[in-house]
C-alpha cells in the first residue's frame, strides 16, 4: 500500500491577481447572489503550507476525537448518516492512505488551532464588507477541512451556515439544488434539521438533474447558501477543501422558528410555514426567546464537546 506523505504544490486553475488579498471576489456577483444562488470566487490558498499533508496530520493529532469525522467514501448519494460505514482506519492512517483508502474525512472547527484561526479570520475579513450590507452581524466563524479519496461521495445533505468551499487540491463535482423550493426541501425537512434529527436528505429521483453543477478546481471557491441541498463527488485525485463558514443573527431566528414549528407538529398541530406571516413569526420567536431565557435561568447552558457551540458541521 502506497503512503501519501506530502502534497506537491498545485497551481491555481485561474490566475489570481497579486493584490495581496487571499480571495478574489466580484462585488456585483456577490451582491446579486449571496444567500440566494451559488457563485464562484477565486482564492490563492492552493499552495498554502497549512494544507500540506504533514501539517494536516499534525492538526488531526491535536484535534479532539469529537472534531474528526471520517467514513468510507464509496457510498450512494442518498444515505442515512447513521448507516454510513466507517473505513476501519485511524484518522492519521486515513490521511496518509487517502489516495487509496476510498474515504471521506472532515476535520471540524479547525479554528481551534491558532494558525487556522488566523487564516479563517483573514478570509472572513475579506468577505465581511460584501456580506454585511446583505446579512449583517457576521459571527461564529468556523472552518472545516475535507480530505477525500478519489471518487468518494459526500451524500445529499443541508448545512446551517453561510459557507464558502475553497478547493485547495484535486477537483470536485458539486450538485446543488435550490433550497428556496419547498418541493425540494420541505418545511418538515427543515423542522427535522433544526431539531438536530440529521442533515442528510433523500434525493427525489425527479430532482436529480435539477439545480446547478460545478466542477471545482484548485483556486476556485463556491458559495453555498444556507440549507441549499447538495452532494459532492470527488474527481480522480485526492481532494483537499477548506470550508469557511459564519453565522448571522437571522439564522438563529430561523432555527428558533423551525424548532417551534417542530414542537407544534409533534403536538399534532399543522404550523404555518416560516415566512408566511411576519406577525406570526415575530410572536412565535418572541415567545420562544422568553421560554429559552427562563430555561437558561433554571439550568446550565449546553456545552458542545467540540468548541462549545453546537453545529451540524459539514
Ligand atoms: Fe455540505
Amino acid at each position: 500500500m502506497t503512503t501519501l506523505t506530502a502534497a506537491a504544490p498545485i497551481a491555481a486553475s485561474q490566475p489570481v491577481a497579486d493584490t495581496g488579498s487571499l480571495l478574489q471576489i466580484h462585488p456585483v456577483e456577490f451582491e446579486q447572489n449571496f444567500s440566494q444562488r451559488p457563485f464562484l470566487i477565486g482564492h490563492r490558498l492552493s499552495t498554502h503550507p497549512l494544507f500540506q499533508i504533514e501539517r494536516l496530520l499534525e492538526l488531526s493529532q491535536r484535534l479532539p476525537e469529537s472534531c474528526i469525522e471520517y467514513n468510507a467514501g464509496n457510498i450512494p448519494v442518498s444515505i442515512d448518516s447513521a448507516l454510513t460505514p466507517r473505513n476501519g482506519l485511524t484518522p492519521e492512517e486515513t490521511i496518509r492512505r487517502i489516495a487509496e483508502c476510498k474515504s471521506w474525512m472532515v476535520l471540524k472547527y479547525v479554528e481551534r488551532d491558532p494558525q487556522y484561526s488566523q487564516l479563517l479570520e483573514e478570509c472572513l475579513t475579506e468577505i465581511r464588507p460584501y456580506s454585511e450590507p446583505i446579512t449583517p452581524g457576521m459571527m461564529h466563524p468556523q472552518a472545516f477541512i475535507f480530505v477525500t479519496s478519489p471518487g468518494s461521495v459526500t451524500p445529499y445533505h443541508i448545512d446551517p451556515e453561510h459557507n464558502f468551499l475553497l478547493q485547495i487540491r484535486g477537483s470536485k463535482e458539486v450538485r446543488m439544488l435550490d433550497g428556496r423550493d419547498r418541493g425540494i426541501v420541505s418545511e418538515i425537512d427543515l423542522e427535522n434539521f433544526y431539531s438536530d434529527r440529521g442533515r442528510n436528505l433523500r434525493l427525489n429521483p425527479e430532482h436529480e438533474q435539477a439545480g446547478w453543477t460545478y466542477h471545482l478546481q484548485p483556486g476556485q471557491g463556491l458559495h453555498f447558501p444556507v440549507t441549499y441541498p447538495h452532494w459532492v463527488k470527488n474527481g480522480n485525485e485526492v481532494s483537499i477543501s477548506f470550508s469557511i463558514t459564519f453565522r448571522t443573527p437571522d439564522l438563529d431566528r430561523r432555527r428558533s422558528l423551525y424548532q417551534s414549528n417542530a414542537e407544534i407538529r409533534a403536538r399534532g398541530g399543522n404550523p404555518w410555514p416560516v415566512g408566511k406571516s411576519r406577525l406570526r413569526d415575530s410572536l412565535i420567536y418572541t415567545s420562544s426567546r422568553i421560554r429559552r431565557k427562563l430555561a437558561s435561568l433554571l439550568s446550565k447552558p449546553e456545552q458542545h464537546a467540540c468548541g462549545g457551540r453546537k453545529s451540524c458541521g459539514t
